[in-house]
C-alpha cells in the first residue's frame, strides 16, 4: 500500500518567525494518518527539523548533482541530510524555468539525493500551450522517463505532477484531466519499475487548497499533494492534511 503524503513547498517564503505556523500545525494535527512533509527555504531546514523531531518530515527544495566542490551558492544533498532533511524536491518547474534545468540535470539531482539517503520528489508538468496542443501525455511521459533514475523505488522516489499553468494561478485541471495524467504516470512507472513502480507515490500539485483538496484526493491514483501557497498557513495546510486523512 502507498501511504498518503501531504507535502508543502514554501518556495522562497519564510523566516524564523514562520516556524510558529509549524508549531500551530503540529498542535492542531498531532497524529496525522498521512505522512506530512514541509520543504522550507534551505535557511530553515535545520531549525524546522529540530522543531518537528520527525513528526513532520523536512525537505529541501533543490540540491546540486555533485556531492561537494566549487559550486558557490549551491547545496549538496548530503548537506540537507546533515541539516535534518529526509526529502528533497528536484525539477520543480520554477527551477526548470529560472535555472534552465533539463531532465538530465533533474535525474542527476535525484541520483545525488538517493546517494545521500534522501527521498527525491521529482516534479513534472506541462505548459498550457502543450496542453492546448494535445501534447500533455507525451510531455509528461518524456519528463518522467528522462528525469527518473534507473533503480528508483517506492522508498526513494515520489513523483509530483504539477501542470505549470495551475501553479499559483488558482486554476486547476478537471478531475478527469488529473485522473488521466495520474493513471498514465502509474502505468508508465509500473511498466518501467515493476512492483516498485506500484509503490511510488504520485502527488498532484497546482493550486491545491482546502476547498478543492477532498475531490482531488478522491481522484484515481492521486496519493497526496504538493502544496505551495496553501502550505504557508497552518490552518490551510491543516485542512488539506485533514482532507487527505479522510480520503
Ligand atoms: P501552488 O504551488 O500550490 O501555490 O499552486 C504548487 C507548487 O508549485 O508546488
Amino acid at each position: 500500500m502507498r501511504r498518503k503524503l501531504a507535502a508543502g513547498n514554501w518556495k522562497m517564503n519564510g523566516t524564523t518567525a514562520s516556524l510558529s505556523e509549524v508549531s500551530a500545525l503540529m498542535a492542531a494535527h498531532p497524529e496525522p494518518g498521512c505522512e506530512v512533509l514541509l520543504c522550507p527555504p534551505a535557511t530553515l531546514v535545520a531549525a524546522m527539523a529540530a522543531l518537528t523531531q520527525g513528526k513532520i518530515a523536512v525537505g529541501g527544495q533543490d540540491c546540486h548533482a555533485n556531492a561537494s566542490g566549487a559550486h558557490t551558492g549551491d547545496i549538496a544533498a548530503a548537506m540537507l541530510k546533515d541539516a535534518g532533511a529526509s526529502h528533497v524536491i528536484v525539477g520543480h518547474s520554477e527551477r526548470r524555468a529560472d535555472h534552465a534545468e533539463t531532465n538530465e540535470m533533474v535525474r542527476a539531482k535525484a541520483q545525488a539525493a538517493r546517494a545521500a539517503g534522501l527521498v527525491a520528489v521529482i516534479c513534472l508538468g506541462e505548459t498550457e500551450a502543450q496542453r492546448d496542443a494535445g501534447e500533455t501525455l507525451d510531455v509528461i511521459g518524456q519528463q518522467l522517463f528522462a528525469s527518473t533514475p534507473d533503480g528508483a523505488t517506492g522508498a526513494n522516489t515520489v513523483i509530483a505532477y504539477e501542470p505549470i499553468w495551475a501553479i499559483g494561478t488558482g486554476r486547476t485541471p478537471t478531475l478527469a484531466q488529473i485522473a488521466e495524467v495520474h493513471d498514465f504516470i502509474r502505468s508508465e512507472l509500473a511498466g518501467r519499475f515493476g512492483a516498485e513502480g506500484g509503490l511510488m507515490r504520485v502527488l498532484y500539485g497546482g493550486s491545491v487548497k482546502p476547498s478543492n483538496a477532498a475531490e482531488i484526493f478522491a481522484t484515481s491514483n492521486v496519493d497526496g499533494a504538493l502544496v505551495g501557497g496553501a502550505s504557508l498557513k497552518a490552518a490551510d495546510f491543516g485542512a488539506i492534511i485533514a482532507a487527505l486523512d479522510a480520503a
